[in-house]
């Protein structure tokens, strides 16, 4: 591995402005260490981007944040995650419960085999947050919100499968936040979109906060440059550098970030 320099000192914000942080974070699966040392904060309200080369342990990172690697064969962990200040890992939290507070949407579109409908109002259901009677206004406030009610009004028991990628991903969106998540993790939510659905996305993610904090994996700096507030560079496993996103990309403090921020899209995007 190059550039096996010491990792920076962290900055953490006092407690009641963060809503979750990881500290002292190793994640792996059987043999080997995926993730290393990873301390760090999410601030409330604010859009956070992870951003770094493929296999530098995003997914993996954002995935353990709602516990969804317990299940995954040969996953193990060290070190504390905490919502709110309390170890997500304690045995009194349900990892249902911690999904419904943070959650999340991945790649691509995964609307459940039911209607549109069924399909916003799923997890308002199970984790019984409304009446039967109401169930119909709620997927109406969840899909307007996300800006797809116009689209599916006359269709709301129709599959979701006819819907356009795009549409699909609004929809996905809208099933996360009928829950009402205090964090939402976002796995490249717009990776598999155009431009136009891309925008869409963005847009929505910049209304929702400060109400929510976000969480966002991204390939796309321009899309980390135009969205975040602060952004988390990593790098084969390890944190490389963290900070507000216009501090990185001005003045990073470390030669790999400025190769990765400012190299060729980086420099596209500076203009
Ligand atoms: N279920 C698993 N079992 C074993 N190893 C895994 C598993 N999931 C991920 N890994 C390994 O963990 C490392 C980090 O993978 P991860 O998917 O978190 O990277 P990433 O930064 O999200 O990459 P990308 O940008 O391509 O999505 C990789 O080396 C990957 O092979
Ligand atoms: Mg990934």
């Amino acid at each position: 591995m190059d550039n096996v320099a010491p990792l920076p000192a962290v900055e953490r914000p006092a407690g009641p402005s963060e809503v979750m942080a990881a500290s002292d974070l190793v994640l792996g699966f059987g043999d080997a260490t995926v993730m290393r040392d990873i301390t760090v904060a999410f601030r409330r309200g604010t859009i956070t981007a992870l951003v770094g080369p493929s296999g530098s342990g995003k997914t993996t990172f954002l995935r353990s944040l709602n516990r969804m690697n317990d299940k995954v064969r040969g996953f193990w962990r060290r070190g504390e995650i905490t919502l709110e200040g309390e170890d997500i890992h304690a045995p009194s939290v349900d990892p249902l419960v911690l999904r419904r507070r943070v959650g999340m949407v991945f790649q691509r579109p995964n609307p459940f085999p039911m209607s549109i409908q069924d399909n916003v109002i799923a997890g308002v259901k199970a984790h019984k947050m409304a009446r039967r009677s109401q169930l119909r206004d709620v997927a109406e406030t969840y899909l307007a919100q996300v800006g797809l009610w116009s689209a599916v009004a006359d269709r709301l028991n129709d599959s979701p499968f006819r819907l356009s990628g795009g549409q699909q991903q609004l929809l996905c969106l809208a099933r996360a936040l009928a829950v009402e998540p205090e964090v939402l993790l976002l796995d490249e939510p717009t990776s598999s979109l155009d431009p136009r659905s891309t925008e869409a996305v963005e847009e929505l993610v910049r209304r929702l906060t400060p109400e929510l904090t976000v969480i966002i994996v991204t390939h796309n700096l321009a899309q980390a440059k135009r969205l975040s507030d602060n952004l988390i560079l990593f790098s084969e496993g390890q944190l490389v550098e963290t900070g507000a996103t216009n501090a990185l990309f001005e003045r990073p403090k470390r030669q790999e970030t400025a190769r990765y921020l400012l190299g060729e899209a980086g420099a596209l995007i500076r203009q």
